[in-house]
C-alpha cells in the first residue's frame, strides 16, 4: 500500500514551473514525459519481473484509478508541459476499453504524442481500434524467437506476439519498436545468443529493435547471475557484421542510445540504466496504476494522487503534488540490489 499524502502540504509554495511553463526539477531537467500505468495485471509472466503468480497479489479493483481520474491528472499534466504520454501496465491490453481513454488522452490539448508499451499478445484484436482513437506508435516486448523459450520465460505464446506486430503496421502505426531484456543464460551470452537473429527480424518487420540491460527490480529474476552489459554484447562477431560499433551513439531526450546497421537499413537502440546511466536528460514521471506519482522508477519515493483525489483535492492540490514529486526527483536513481527490497516491483511501476 502506498502512504497518503498531506493533503495542501505545499499550497502555498511558489510555483516550480520554469519560465516556458514546463515542470522542471531541481537539478533543471524538464519533466516533460508521462508514463501511465492503467493496470498491475498482466497475462503473462515474465520471470524479470514477477516470475510466479503467487509471487504478486495484484490491487484491489478499488483501489486502480479510473479513467476519468486518469485524464483529470492529465489534464493538468498537460497544463504543466507534459506533452508526451506513454500507456503501460502490467499489460496494459487486459485493461477493459482502453481505446475509451486513448481517445480521451488523444484529445487533451498539449499532448502531441501518445504511444503504448505492450506484450502484443491482444494488439492483433485492438490494434485497428487503438490507431483509431489516437495511439500513435507502439513499444512491443519480445524476448525470444524460439517458441520453448518465450513460453518458459513469459508463460505466452510467440505466435501472438508476431501477429500483434504485424497487425500494428498494418494499422500505421509507426515507428514499432521492439524491447529485448538480456539475460545472460536466456537469451543473450553464449551459443544461446539471440541478438543477430532478432536484429534480423526487426528489419523484416520494418521495425526498431532495443537491448536493454536487466535491472534488479523485486520480485525479479536472479540479477547477479542474468546480468549482461550492452558492451558485452556488442563484443561478439554475429553482432558487430550487422552494427555499425565504430559510428558514434545517437543519443537524444529518450533512454535509448542507437548506433546504424551497416545494411544502412536503420538503426539498433540500446538501453543501459545498469553501464551507462541516462538521468542527467531524465525527462521522466510515473503514474502508478493505484494513483501513485513517482519521478524516478527505481526510487520508491511515491506520492499518493489517488487519495488526495478521493479525499476531494481540488486541480491546484493535483499540482502542488507534481511539484512536490518534482522537487524529489533523484539526480540519479539507486537501485537496490538486495533480495528482500522492500521496493515495488516492475508489474507495480509499470517499467
Ligand atoms: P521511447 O519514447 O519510444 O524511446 O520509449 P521508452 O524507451 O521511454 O519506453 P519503453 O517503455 O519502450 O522503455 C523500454 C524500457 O526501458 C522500459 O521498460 C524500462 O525497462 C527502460 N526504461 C524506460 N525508461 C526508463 C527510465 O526512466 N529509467 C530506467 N532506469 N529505465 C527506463
Ligand atoms: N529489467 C529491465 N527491463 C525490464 N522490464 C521489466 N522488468 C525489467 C527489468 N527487470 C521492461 C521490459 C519489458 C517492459 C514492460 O519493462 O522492457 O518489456
Ligand atoms: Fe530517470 Fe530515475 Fe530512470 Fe534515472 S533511474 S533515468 S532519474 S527514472
Amino acid at each position: 500500500m502506498i502512504e497518503a499524502t498531506p493533503i495542501r502540504f505545499f499550497e502555498n509554495k511558489p510555483s516550480r514551473l520554469s519560465a516556458d511553463g514546463k515542470l522542471t526539477d531541481s537539478f533543471g531537467r524538464k519533466l516533460t514525459y508521462m508514463r501511465i500505468s492503467v493496470t498491475d495485471r498482466c497475462n503473462m509472466r515474465c520471470d524479470y519481473c514477477r516470475p510466479s503468480a503467487d509471487a504478486y497479489k495484484a490491487e484491489p479493483h478499488a483501489h486502480i484509478l479510473q479513467y476519468e481520474e486518469i485524464e483529470r491528472i492529465v489534464r493538468i499534466a498537460a497544463d504543466m508541459g507534459v506533452s508526451k504520454l506513454r500507456i503501460t501496465g502490467g499489460e496494459p491490453l487486459v485493461r477493459r476499453d482502453l481505446p475509451v481513454l486513448i481517445s480521451k488522452l488523444a484529445g487533451i490539448p498539449g499532448i502531441s504524442d501518445l504511444s503504448m508499451t505492450t506484450n502484443a499478445t491482444l494488439l492483433a484484436k485492438y490494434a485497428e481500434d487503438l490507431a483509431d482513437a489516437g495511439l500513435n506508435r507502439i513499444n512491443i516486448s519480445l524476448d525470444s524467437l524460439n517458441a520453448l523459450r518465450f513460453r518458459r520465460l513469459t508463460g505466452g505464446e510467440l505466435a501472438p506476439v508476431v501477429a500483434g506486430i504485424k497487425a500494428a503496421r498494418a494499422a500505421g502505426m509507426t515507428p514499432i519498436k521492439l524491447n529485448t531484456v538480456l539475460m545472460r543464460g536466456i537469451n543473450a551470452g553464449g551459443e544461446q545468443c539471440e541478438v543477430a537473429e532478432l536484429i534480423d527480424f526487426a528489419m523484416s518487420q520494418d521495425a526498431t529493435i532495443r537491448f536493454i540491460e536487466l535491472m534488479p527490480m523485486k520480485q525479479g529474476m536472479y540479477w547477479e547471475e542474468h546480468y549482461i552489459s550492452i558492451d558485452d554484447v556488442l563484443q561478439r562477431e554475429d553482432v558487430r557484421s550487422r552494427v555499425d560499433v565504430n559510428a558514434p551513439l545517437v543519443t537524444g531526450n529518450t533512454a535509448a542510445r542507437y548506433l546504424p546497421l551497416k545494411s544502412g537499413a536503420g538503426e539498433v537502440g540500446f538501453i543501459m540504466p545498469m553501464s551507462e546511466r541516462f538521468c542527467e536528460g531524465c525527462n521522466r514521471l510515473r503514474l502508478t496504476s493505484d494513483g501513485g506519482l513517482r519521478s524516478c522508477l527505481p526510487a520508491d519515493d511515491q506520492l499518493n494522487l489517488r487519495d488526495l483525489i478521493r479525499q476531494g483535492g481540488n486541480d491546484n492540490d493535483i499540482r502542488s503534488l507534481f511539484l512536490r514529486s518534482a522537487l524529489i526527483k533523484p539526480e540519479i536513481g539507486i537501485y537496490d540490489f538486495t533480495a528482500d527490497s522492500e521496493k515495488r516491483s516492475m508489474i507495480h511501476i509499470g517499467g
